[in-house]
């Protein structure tokens, strides 16, 4: 009875756990679904490591149940000893063997897939960007076409883009789990591999590195565009001049409040500087801001008054920071929410995330 109960628990927990994993399935954001090389590269590792490791444990399974059935003690046998086998230098061989050649199997794939995805060799083929890793935001800098971003990472396509890491303040992780695996961003040195994405779209990128207290609200994206957009987003971000936008009165007031408060002195818009804050150049164009919010005005509005509120130990509210009105902050959301450089955005890829 006791058993039946403990079996029927078992398969309860193993449902829900099912169905609470199935909702990490989000076609974006799950290493499930590879989207790209270094996530398949990964995925067929997953399924190499799984098939064996089943193999070993239903062997070891049906191993226990033959000898739990053909070797009970029956009536009769109470002062029966069965036949040691201590010593035996045939099964010493062979369970060290086994095991030695199920982790060979494993491990040559897993270490020649590691180094695959850190070659650099033919890196000057490719595309390379710099990504700097901020508490808690990201930094794109495209070193071949003098184009800077944050938080959105563009990228063509089908082209292997190498990704040079490294950190400005502590450890990060850089993560798209759609697209490939982990690496660590570092302040003292630079962690370099490539992704490669096989179909447009926007995916979810996380910092994977406890970093602080807004470490989990330390996400970017990836919007994977077709070449051709590629490099007419290239285009229209190199062409770029936030002076000569044309503003409604309201946004115009807004840009005037942006520059006398200073907040230039934090953020580029466009190529200009080394920023210590995140490049506004294509904020209009964002699916989020401060990594997790909508860029609705009221959003903006409470993220210019009270950053510290929404993302704690950001490093927007210095010791100084300007007490900026509401009536004065919608006006600069009104700004930022003008600074739209492309025609191509998140919006003009397939929504994988409804799929
Ligand atoms: Cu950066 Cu966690």
């Amino acid at each position: 009875m006791r058993g039946w109960l403990g079996k029927t628990k078992a398969l309860v927990l193993l449902g829900s756990l099912l169905l609470l994993l199935s909702g990490c399935g989000k076609e974006n954001l799950t290493a499930l679904v590879p989207k790209g090389y270094g996530a398949q590269s990964s995925m067929d590792l997953i399924v190499l490591t799984t098939v064996v490791m089943s193999a070993v444990f239903l062997v070891v399974v049906l191993i226990l149940v033959v000898v739990l059935i053909r070797f009970r003690k029956k009536k009769g046998q109470e002062d029966f000893i069965p036949k040691q086998v201590e010593g035996s230098v045939t099964l010493e061989t062979v369970w060290t063997a086994i095991p030695i050649i199920l982790v060979i199997i494993m491990a040559v794939p897993t270490v020649m897939a590691e180094f695959d995805l850190a070659d650099t060799e033919e890196r000057d083929d490719h595309r390379n960007i710099t990504v700097t890793g901020y508490q808690y935001w990201w930094h794109f800098d495209y070193d071949d076409d003098e184009i800077q971003t944050s938080q959105d990472l563009y990228i063509p396509v089908g082209e292997r883009v190498y990704l040079d890491l490294k950190s400005e303040d502590v450890l990060h992780s850089f993560w798209i789990p759609s697209l490939a695996g982990k690496l660590d961003v570092n302040p003292e040195n630079v962690n370099t591999f490539y992704i490669e994405a096989y179909e447009e779209g926007v995916y979810y990128g996380k910092c994977a590195e406890l970093c602080g207290a807004s470490h989990a609200l330390m996400d970017f994206k990836v919007i994977a565009v077709s070449p051709e957009d590629f490099d007419q987003w290239v285009d229209d971000m190199q062409s770029f001049d936030p002076e000569e936008l044309e503003l409604d009165s309201v946004a115009q007031e807004g840009k005037e409040l942006f520059e006398a408060n200073n907040c230039m002195s934090c953020h580029a818009i466009g190529g200009s500087g080394d920023p210590l804050g995140p490049n506004l150049a294509s904020f209009g164009d964002r699916t989020r801001f401060a990594g997790i919010l909508d860029p609705t005005k009221e959003n903006l509005v409470d993220w210019i008054m009270d950053p510290d509120e929404i993302k704690p130990d950001n490093k927007m509210k210095f010791d100084n920071y300007p007490e900026i009105s509401e009536e004065d902050a919608g006006k600069m959301a009104e700004y930022l929410m003008e600074l739209k450089p492309s025609e191509i955005t998140p919006d003009t890829v397939p929504d994988l995330a409804s799929e």
